[in-house]
């Protein structure tokens, strides 16, 4: 059987993460393989009523954390692992590196208290206690705060971090340069800041050169 391939999409809001993830599971479809196309905080019916909290509702950011990463084993138990199980590719718009990048970037918190989470959360039955399930590849999608802002200021109504100033997002960013720097293997580092069809072009280079998809997906998502 085919193994499953699990891969994570990153960056701060504005970055422009949506019509590739789009995309990228018309193409693996496209191959005839099977997409579970899901999303964090959420992608269970528990996953999404915490991330309805952790968005609309004021906490303090171990509060944050805790439901992020609650949200998260509920979402890897009963999602992730299994659709891992039967051979899926399962894109997952952020995982656990926007928690570093914005509990721990943005807001400030605590890195060891998010790693010491990270390995209670990821330690899933299926990785046998040998290791913690992490994607297989994460694609950052990397952008100035200042160019992500300007793109979020005509967007539909903030939510609690949307609603955050320029610096807030400089942090976050630079909490995703951390992570990417300590996993360089694990990131693809995609620059966000270019026309749609050129950071396409980069992505697809991404997946081609791993052997996941054939040349021809550099076509895109804008030439269906
Ligand atoms: P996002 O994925 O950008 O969805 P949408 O496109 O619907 O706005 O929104 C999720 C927000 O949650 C985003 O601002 C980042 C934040 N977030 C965290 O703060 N910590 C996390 O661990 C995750 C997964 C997301």
């Amino acid at each position: 059987m085919t193994p499953g391939l699990f891969i994570s999409f990153e960056g701060i809001d504005g970055a422009g993460k949506s019509t590739h993830i789009a995309g990228l599971a018309e193409a693996f479809k496209g191959q005839g393989r099977t997409v579970t196309l899901t999303r964090e905080p959420g992608g269970t019916p528990l996953a999404e009523k915490l991330r309805a909290m952790v968005l609309g509702d004021a906490m303090d950011p171990l509060t944050e954390s805790l439901l992020v990463f609650a949200a998260r084993r509920d979402h890897l138990l009963t999602v992730i692992e299994p659709a891992l199980a039967r051979g899926d590719v399962v894109l997952c718009d952020r995982f656990t590196d926007a928690t570093f990048a914005y509990q721990g970037g943005g807001r400030g918190f605590d890195l060891q208290t998010l790693a010491t989470l990270e390995r209670w959360v990821q330690a899933t039955p299926a990785m046998r206690g040998e290791s913690i399930r992490q994607p297989d590849l994460t694609v950052w999608f990397d952008l100035p705060a200042e160019t992500a802002a300007a793109r979020l200021a005509d967007a539909r109504a903030p939510d609690r971090f949307e609603a955050q100033p320029v610096a807030f997002f400089r942090a976050v960013a630079a909490g995703y340069a951390a992570r990417a720097e300590a996993e360089p293997r694990r990131f693809a580092r995609i620059n966000a800041d270019q026309p749609r069809e050129r950071v396409w072009a980069a992505i697809a280079a991404e997946f081609v050169q791993r052997g996941w998809l054939p040349a021809p997906a550099a076509s895109g998502p804008s030439a269906t």
